[in-house]
């Protein structure tokens, strides 16, 4: 159902290009909001969107307990522009040692909405995660007779295996004896960037969904190198080449349920991006919804954008649709180079000036956030 944009929902968009599109509130299904002075500086961009989103847990040290994720969830509430309604879902990072009951508790009192699993190493913050799946293996057997999500980093860690081969192995390794080992667990394959994932997940039922990023629709991995090393383009799973870039597209445009919006708009400071070791992540969420209409306006379907961004999700998670909607305008916008903010220096009590480079700096997108409506 299309609750009331101006292209009717489904087929291929015809006619003149619309002026404004209004899209049934959406929710972004993978988010990280970081903690104190960066978590100030970020959940407008995602709260003024989204009505809702799954938070991630990777902070330091993770979230692993209900109470753990109940004080989280305060932060980011404190944290909100007065009057916002959004709602943060949380989730619980699981490790070797994570206790099912623990688990258990957290979804019945509706404080955790999923896990995540990382694979320990696989991306920030993930050194706690999981070495061996065996030694999760009554969580699994927990999450599945719960119908409580599982979320998957889908990345084998294993150096042999090359950087840009790591989501194809872990689907073959991992991903496809678990899903044959629990058949009713509901899982979600994060950020998807091969076509190798998209037909895996066509091809298994429909207890398997996945998300796909927007910069995963907009660049393949040429944009990390182009004259010269770019790290704003540097994130896990790495963009991949561009017959993958353009198997993503089809997929989320397609119309078919099991992908959905999750944005992975993950923020490091400039530093810490721009350095000798730099940190995975783009910054997407200030121009997340624009740049997914961007895609599907190209691949002449924007009229799929509402199902994809709104619907879709929140019927896997079994959760309602929301109520309200957004408006798009078709206003060219210039994405800053650098949003400043204050952040926290070393010392307890001090702030300093930083930056982030929001995904797309300095492109000009089509569409606009119409903040009045
Ligand atoms: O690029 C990424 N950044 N990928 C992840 O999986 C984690 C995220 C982060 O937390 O920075
Ligand atoms: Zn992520």
């Amino acid at each position: 159902m299309s609750s009331a944009g101006l292209i009717p929902g489904e087929g291929r968009d015809g006619g003149a290009p619309p002026a404004r599109l209004r899209l049934r509130r959406p929710d972004d299904w993978h988010v990280h909001l970081r903690e104190g002075a960066l978590l100030q500086a970020v959940v407008g961009a995602t709260a003024r969107v989204f009505a809702r989103a799954i938070v991630m847990p990777n902070l330091s040290p993770p979230i692993t307990t209900v109470a753990a994720a109940a004080a989280y969830r305060e932060q980011i509430l404190a944290a909100l522009p007065r009057g916002s309604g959004f709602k943060p879902l949380m989730t619980a990072y699981l490790t070797e040692a994570s206790d099912p009951d623990e688990l258990a508790r957290g979804f019945s009192e509706g404080v955790f909405t999923a896990c995540k699993l990382y694979p320990a190493h696989a991306t920030t913050n993930s050194a706690a995660g999981v070495s061996d799946l065996a030694q999760i293996t009554a969580v699994l057997e927990r999450l599945e007779a719960i119908g409580m999500p599982l979320l998957i980093h889908g990345e084998v860690t294993d150096p042999e295996v090359d950087i840009f081969d790591r989501e194809l192995v872990f689907i073959e390794r991992h991903l496809e004896p678990l899903l044959g080992r629990f058949p009713a667990l509901k899982v979600v394959l994060e950020h998807i960037t091969t076509t190798e994932a998209v037909d895996f997940v066509v091809g298994a039922g429909p207890q398997l969904a996945a998300t796909i990023t927007p910069h995963h629709l907009q660049i393949n991995r040429n944009a990390m190198f182009h004259r010269g090393l770019r790290p704003d383009f540097y994130c896990l799973p790495v963009a991949k080449r561009e017959l993958h870039r353009l198997a993503l597209r089809q997929a989320a445009t397609s119309g078919n349920p099991k992908f959905f919006l999750g944005t992975d708009s993950a923020p490091h400071p400039r530093g810490a991006k721009e350095s000798a070791c730099g940190c995975a992540g783009i910054y997407n969420a200030p121009v997340a919804i624009e740049s997914y209409a961007q895609v599907f306006e190209q691949e002449g379907v924007l009229g799929r954008l509402e199902a994809f961004a709104s619907e879709f999700g929140p019927r896997f998670y079994g959760l309602p649709l929301n109520e309200g909607t957004i408006e798009l305008q078709r206003n060219a916008q210039v994405v800053p180079m650098l949003l400043e903010f204050e952040g926290e220096s070393g010392s307890p009590g001090q702030r300093e000036p930083l930056a982030l480079v929001p995904f797309h700096a300095g492109d000009t997108l089509p569409w606009k956030l119409n903040t009045n409506k």
